[in-house]
């Protein structure tokens, strides 16, 4: 049976396949080099390090890459922390499943794309509608947009993440749209679906997100205004104050000048989309902590840098496991539980398995980089 990494406890030997998130080199205060790791699987990520053949293994331990990790568990501030005596790479003839290592996200990229579609092709407004549909019917951005994560830790960093995070808060904000009738749906939607566009640029890599250089100089947030405003200046007769509040909206969707955002919201969509934003990245968050954390001894997780605080494990949260987003949206009738959970209510089908369709394992050693 898989030793998946939310199921590790103090004592446990470990013999298994991990995605490697992050290795860094460090020294002792006495100049002994050792490896700390961020291993990951698609139950969550777990700290490692490593004390002996530093030189030989750090060769092998790449990000991005998939490893076959030999160690025991013990603990460090209270969560499980991997103490590797042996690691080696991928070989022929390895059986892994994807869906067993790969951090992604836990539901069916295609069911939330077809979502988000719909909320696309409800947008009435004809500039608003050729906008997203220079973005949304594009083969290469599509391709791209179902598989990109959402970040490099903090929320939704997983493959699939940024899509599951822009479906999280387009439902939000179409949600407001419905109680606050004076907000502009159409101008919400794009807002929604087009505010983390950036991010397509800021960051690379499914399984080990790295910023490019790119992300570091410009940042998601003003490339993706830069992005959008040159896709309005194609399309002819586009109107200047919609795409000035468009703009507005994606450069103001961090809500605070420290957090990023070069300007304050300052019209009631950019308001919306701005709290609609937060709201899904710290609820993901809040589950994401509870989950799995939610076995280990203790009422409160530790604390999560980002939400500058510990969370109370309530029993509700603890039995959703990772899960952050309800899923399938009410009325709909599909979902795709990520393995061995239950799914949010209203609970959804098992996962289909499709015997014999384990690809070779130098392929996915590719896929991932
Ligand atoms: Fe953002
Ligand atoms: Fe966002």
């Amino acid at each position: 049976m898989r030793q998946n990494i939310r199921d590790l406890k103090e004592g446990d030997v470990v013999d298994e396949f991990y995605a490697i998130q992050q290795c860094d080199r460090r020294e002792t205060k006495q100049g002994k080099s050792f490896l700390t790791l961020v291993l990951t699987d698609a139950t969550g990520s777990v700290s490692a390090n490593l004390w002996d053949d530093v030189d030989r293994l750090q060769k092998i331990f790449e990000s991005g890459k998939i490893v076959k990790i030999t160690g025991k568990v013990g603990t460090y501030e209270g969560k499980p922390q991997i103490k590797i005596s042996d690691g080696r790479s991928l070989r022929p003839g390895d059986k892994i499943n994807e869906s067993d290592v790969r951090m992604g996200s836990v539901y069916d990229p295609e069911e939330m794309w077809r979502e988000l579609e719909e909320y696309r092709l409800n947008v009435k407004d004809p500039y608003v509608a050729k906008l997203l549909a220079s973005f949304f019917e594009d083969p290469e951005f599509i391709k791209e947009f179902k598989v990109h994560t959402a970040a490099k830790a903090m929320h939704h960093a997983a493959c699939g993440g940024l899509l599951e995070h822009t479906l999280g808060v387009t439902r939000l904000v179409l949600t407001m749209a419905e109680r606050y009738p004076k907000l502009n749906r159409d101008l919400l939607t794009a807002g929604a679906m087009l505010h983390d566009v950036g991010k397509l640029y800021e960051m690379q890599g499914s399984l080990s997100t790295e910023y490019t250089t790119l992300g570091r100089l410009i940042g998601h947030v003003a490339y993706g205004s830069e992005l959008v405003g040159k896709a309005c200046d194609k399309i002819e007769g586009f109107p200047e104050e919609l795409r000035l509040q468009l703009q507005h909206m994606i450069l103001s969707h961090h809500g605070r000048l420290e957090f990023g955002s070069p300007v304050l919201p300052q019209t009631p969509e950019a308001m919306a989309l701005f709290r609609a934003d937060e709201t899904d990245s710290h609820l993901y968050m809040v589950f994401k902590a509870i989950g799995e954390e939610g076995e280990q001894p203790g009422d409160f997780t530790s604390r999560v840098k980002a939400l500058e605080t510990a969370l109370y494990k309530t029993e509700a949260a603890r039995k959703g496991g990772i899960y952050s987003m309800a899923y399938p949206a009410a009325g709909k009738k599909t979902a795709k539980p990520a393995p061995e959970q239950p799914a949010p209510e209203p609970a959804g089908q098992p996962a289909e398995e499709k015997p014999g369709e384990e690809p070779a394992a130098q392929q996915w050693d590719l896929f991932f980089k």
